[in-house]
This record gives structure tokens, sequence and C-alpha cells, in this order.
């Protein structure tokens, strides 16, 4: 089972009632351990919470702390890229090189880095005076 068939599995329990638009998310930790998330909305937030945040959290809850492969599906006309939020966040626990898999329930994949989703990150070295 590929990391984007856990994102396709978990995504059916999104909790979206005001966008009505479901995301599944899962990751995978160097001890090959999978995490999973879908996108939490609510009456006073209907924005939600994102599913790559919520396999994030998951991640975190578990002690985990590095994500080597993330994957995250919709039901998309063409393959969702995680929100600028989203990648900030996963770059905090991947590396640039790690690969962001994006599908579509469609079938449709399309793969990109974590550098190449977010380009000139901000990382704790721009908080270095010295
Ligand atoms: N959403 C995600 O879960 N991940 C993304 O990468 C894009 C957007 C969710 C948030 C909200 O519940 C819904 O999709 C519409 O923005």
């Amino acid at each position: 089972m590929s990391l984007l068939d856990d994102a396709r599995a978990v995504r059916e329990n999104a909790y979206a009632p005001y966008s009505n638009f479901a995301v599944g998310a899962a990751l995978k930790t160097p001890d090959g351990s999978v995490f999973k998330g879908i996108n939490v909305e609510n009456v006073a937030y209907p924005e939600g919470t994102c599913a790559e945040a919520g396999a994030i959290a998951a991640m975190c809850a578990s002690g985990a702390r590095e994500i080597v492969e993330i994957a995250v599906i919709a039901d998309a006309p063409a393959p969702v890229p995680p929100c600028g939020g989203c990648r900030q966040k996963i770059a905090e626990f991947a590396g640039p090189d790690v690969v962001v898999t994006m599908g579509t329930t469609d079938g449709a994949v399309l793969e990109m880095t974590v550098s190449e989703l977010l380009p000139g990150r901000f990382t704790a070295d721009h908080m270095e005076r010295t």
C-alpha cells in the first residue's frame, strides 16, 4: 500500500461540512511508521485545519519528529498543493529533498520536493546574528 493509498483511505473520514472538500494526508517516518490526517472544519472556523497538519500532529504526538515522505489527496481537477502554512509545517520536519506526492481521487499524481514547494524557507538560521 502506497502512502497515497493511505491518504486516500483516511480521506473518507474527513470532516468538511462547510467546504465539502475532503482531504486526506499520510506521512512516513524513518522507522516506516505511517501517520494519517484529515481536514477538520467547524462552524466558527469553517476554513478548518488541513489534513497535512493533522498528520503532522499525529506524528508529533507519537514522539516522532522526522518526515521522510508525505502524500495528500483530494477530489479535485488537479493535484492539490499544500497551503502556505502547511508547507512551512512540513518543512519543519522534512528535509529539502523529501518528496511531497499530491494526488487526485481520479488518479492524477504530481510529485514535488519540499524545496520546490517552499523555496527560501524560513529557518532557525535566520534568527542567528553571529
Ligand atoms: N485543505 C487541506 O486539508 N489541505 C490542503 O492542502 C488544502 C486545503 C482543506 C482545508 C479546508 O478544510 C478545505 O481543504 C478547503 O480549504
